[in-house]
């Protein structure tokens, strides 16, 4: 019944020889049983091992690859410093680091210059991942690269080298990236180990009481020693958390103030809402303080701006999963047909983009981004499969909640102070009266489509190149 009419629910791209033949899953059905426990597998069919190549950027103890009892230790770990209850203890710590992002935001406004919107956001979101993850100032919000701390400088650097379509080819392909990749690792992982060894002599001399607040804080406070194999595995999920947790929620704000900025409708409907929960003054001082006083309770209150988070990561998901089982294994799905598809020996690549546009769930309206699906009694008629930009199931993402914090304050803060313009891909179309017009889907029309593309998440292809100005 949620397959796309029309499209099968199951399509196989051959990879060979460079990898598996793949299972691209177009289903929510199908996406729901690869991701839910079964006998088989009790926490869900096993990622597949496609990942490696990811090794130098988050460790081969990575949360995100491991599997079976290591997996559940490290998530039982961290599940605490990720619970909604912690999350808001860091409120304050997120705040905060909005301040030097709205100060660029400012001089752009008083220049009148195009930027990049990613650039500007993806050091805000590496801040305040450094500040929730270690209680460590990363201090990357400079736009001249050579001013930012070194683990950042290199992250984005180590980054830097998957952004092309061959990033995941084996090592003898691309033998001078691999071994760029791992020298880069090597450097960020001494340096992230030496800040951790400082934050556990800090966390060990904390009184009780006056404990540190970040997540890894959290996770080690009742160890005892910090064993060289202890240190290695933090350093591996540090490095996860700051890699999955600043891509893509980077895009996902990108996404959202770009459609906000072409949306009218939308806008005025985030500003009229913002006016009501926080008063009118849209100054980003004053909606830190009263978001520091009172966010716990204003926050929840915000749900259109959360429509527009949805709405947002269901047109234009960063991420998706990959899974595999062995040749033999027996894994077998079933769509609503009827038929059913043993998927062993097959990557399963759970593809969130056409999932999350099934127009059997999503209707006519399923390329379009209307906020407003997610509200009141339309949001019931829609399934829970059909929507997944964190996944479901136990592996889902376990920073969901900290990265719906974390937007939600930031749209709060910037929403109503500023209003965004795309240049190049995305421009508005403008009338003889050089004035933006509507198209019938109540947003501007555009030259051309801005779109995503795939360097290591899928993110705008162009750095969302744009112009503010301050909002009348
Ligand atoms: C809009 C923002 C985000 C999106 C769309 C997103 C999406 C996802 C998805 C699809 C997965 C499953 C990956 C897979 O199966 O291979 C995942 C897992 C994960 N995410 Fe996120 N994520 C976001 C933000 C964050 C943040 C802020 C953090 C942490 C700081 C984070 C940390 C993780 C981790 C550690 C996992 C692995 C969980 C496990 O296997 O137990 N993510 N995320």
């Amino acid at each position: 019944m949620w397959t796309s009419i029309g499209r099968p629910p199951v399509m196989l791209v051959d990879l060979r020889p460079i990898n598996p033949p793949m299972a691209l899953i177009s289903s929510p059905e199908i996406a729901e049983q690869i991701s839910k426990p079964t006998k088989l597998f009790p926490f869900s069919t096993p990622k597949s091992p496609t990942w490696t190549h990811m090794i130098p950027l988050i460790g081969s103890t990575s949360i995100l690859g491991r599997e079976g009892e290591n997996w559940k230790d490290l998530r039982k770990r961290y599940n605490p410093g990720f619970s909604a209850q912690h999350l808001w203890s860091l409120l304050p710590l997120i705040l905060e680091k909005t301040e030097p992002f709205c100060k660029y935001l400012d001089q752009f406004a008083a220049s009148g210059d195009e930027f990049s919107l990613e650039t500007l956001l993806s050091n805000l979101t590496f801040d305040v991942i450094g500040a929730a993850v270690i209680e460590v100032d990363l201090d990357a919000q400079h736009i001249d690269p050579s001013k930012q701390t070194e683990v950042i400088r290199l992250f984005k650097e180590l980054v830097q080298t998957y952004n092309d379509d061959k990033n995941n080819l084996p090592w003898w392909i691309v033998p001078s990236t691999t071994l760029r990749r791992h020298r880069l690792a090597k450097r960020i992982d001494t340096l992230v180990r030496n800040m951790l060894q400082r934050k556990y002599a800090e966390i060990k001399e904390e009184a009780e009481g006056n404990r540190s607040r970040s997540i890894v804080a959290l996770s080690l406070q009742d160890t005892e020693s910090l064993t060289p194999e202890l240190l290695s595995t933090t350093s591996d999920q540090i490095r996860s958390f700051l890699f999955a947790g600043h891509d893509t929620n980077t895009s996902m704000l990108q996404w959202a103030f770009y459609e906000l900025s072409r949306t009218p409708r939308a806008l005025k409907a985030v500003r009229d809402e913002l006016d009501e929960i926080l008063g009118p003054g849209s100054d980003p001082r004053t909606v830190c303080t009263t978001l520091a006083a009172k966010g716990e309770h204003l926050l929840p209150r915000m749900h259109y701006v959360n429509a527009v988070i949805k709405e947002t990561l269901r047109l234009h998901p960063p991420a998706g999963t990959v899974r595999m089982t062995g040749p033999g294994t027996g894994f077998t799905v079933r769509a609503s047909t009827g038929e059913e598809y043993c998927l062993d020996g097959l990557i399963m690549y759970s593809c969130h983009s056409i999932i999350q546009r099934d127009t059997a769930v999503y209707g006519d309206t399923a390329d379009d981004w209307v906020p407003e699906r997610w509200l009141g009694e339309a949001a019931k008629s829609i399934p829970s499969s059909a929507w997944r930009p964190f996944e479901r199931g136990p592996r889902n993402c376990i920073g969901q909640e900290l990265a719906n914090l974390e937007s939600r304050i930031i749209i709060a803060i910037v929403a109503r102070k500023y209003d965004f313009t795309k240049t190049g891909l995305g421009e508005f179309a403008l009338d003889e009266k050089r004035l933006p017009t509507l198209n019938d889907k109540g947003q501007y029309k555009v030259k051309s489509e801005l779109y995503n593309t795939r360097r290591m998440t899928s993110k705008p292809v162009d750095g969302t190149m744009v112009r503010v100005k301050l909002a009348a």
